[in-house]
């Protein structure tokens, strides 16, 4: 995926320094229409991402554990492709203008406010997770916590489907993202870090940027072992 804009002309009153949950939050609250209008049919162009999110959703349906939880959904044009796609799904998300605008785009399906961090869902309730582009914003020392929260709502089975930024270097960097604090993540760091919270590697895929994104885009599929 590439990146809005920044949301900074200095003035705007939006701290994108800190990396608390409410800092991201805030900064994506205020990019949150031209998030929707730059990002919302970017499926449309990445047939690699739709491939993997069928088959995410056909491996989520046949287990059949549970409905997806689309964490970080933003405008929610993902979770209303796994709903196209046949798979019940619903999404969450920190940034109170992100789930306004995707409540108002797809008033069909639901929409909550929350954060990866404790979500307000019983153990084991989940059949999916999916994270795309979201837990990038983490900090490193976090992310073992957010993993463990993953597994605790997927049922046992269930799969998580996880996008990020690749990177070449064994430790996670922070980059210059243009919203909030961000880190790119090498798929092998990535993939032990799953493991070690109890997840069964199904597949990875790292592919090359398009135009106008900056990095190799990757993409983890797991299943709670
Ligand atoms: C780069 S956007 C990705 C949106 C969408 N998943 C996609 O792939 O286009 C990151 C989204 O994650 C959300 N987010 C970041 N940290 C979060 C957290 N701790 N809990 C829930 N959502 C979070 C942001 O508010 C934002 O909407």
């Amino acid at each position: 995926m590439t990146e809005p804009p920044a949301p900074h002309d200095a003035d705007n009153g939006v701290d994108t320094a800190t990396d608390t949950d409410t800092g991201v939050g805030a900064a994506y609250d205020a990019v949150a229409t031209l998030y929707a209008e730059l990002f919302g049919d970017a499926l449309d162009t990445r047939p690699l991402e739709r491939g993997l999110l069928a088959a995410f959703a056909e491996l989520v349906r046949a287990h059949g554990a549970g409905p997806v939880a689309d964490v970080g959904c933003g405008p929610g044009h993902l979770t209303a492709h796994l709903h196209a796609l046949g798979s019940p799904a619903f999404g969450v998300d920190l940034s109170p203008a992100m789930v306004a605008l995707a409540r108002r785009a797809h008033p069909h399906l639901r929409f909550d406010e929350g954060s990866m961090t404790d979500l307000d869902l019983a153990d084991g309730v989940l059949g999916g997770v999916l994270a795309s582009y979201s837990a990038i914003h983490t900090p490193p020392p976090r992310v073992p916590a957010v993993f463990a929260e993953f597994r605790r709502v997927l049922a046992p089975g269930g799969h998580l489907l996880l996008g990020f930024y690749a990177g070449d270097d064994p430790e996670p960097r922070e980059f210059d993202h243009r919203v909030a604090p961000a880190y790119r993540w090498s798929l092998d760091a990535l993939a032990d870090l799953l493991r070690r919270a109890g997840f069964a590697e199904v597949a990875r895929l790292r592919r090359e940027p398009l135009d106008g994104e900056r990095f190799h885009q990757a993409h983890l599929l797991v299943r709670k072992s």
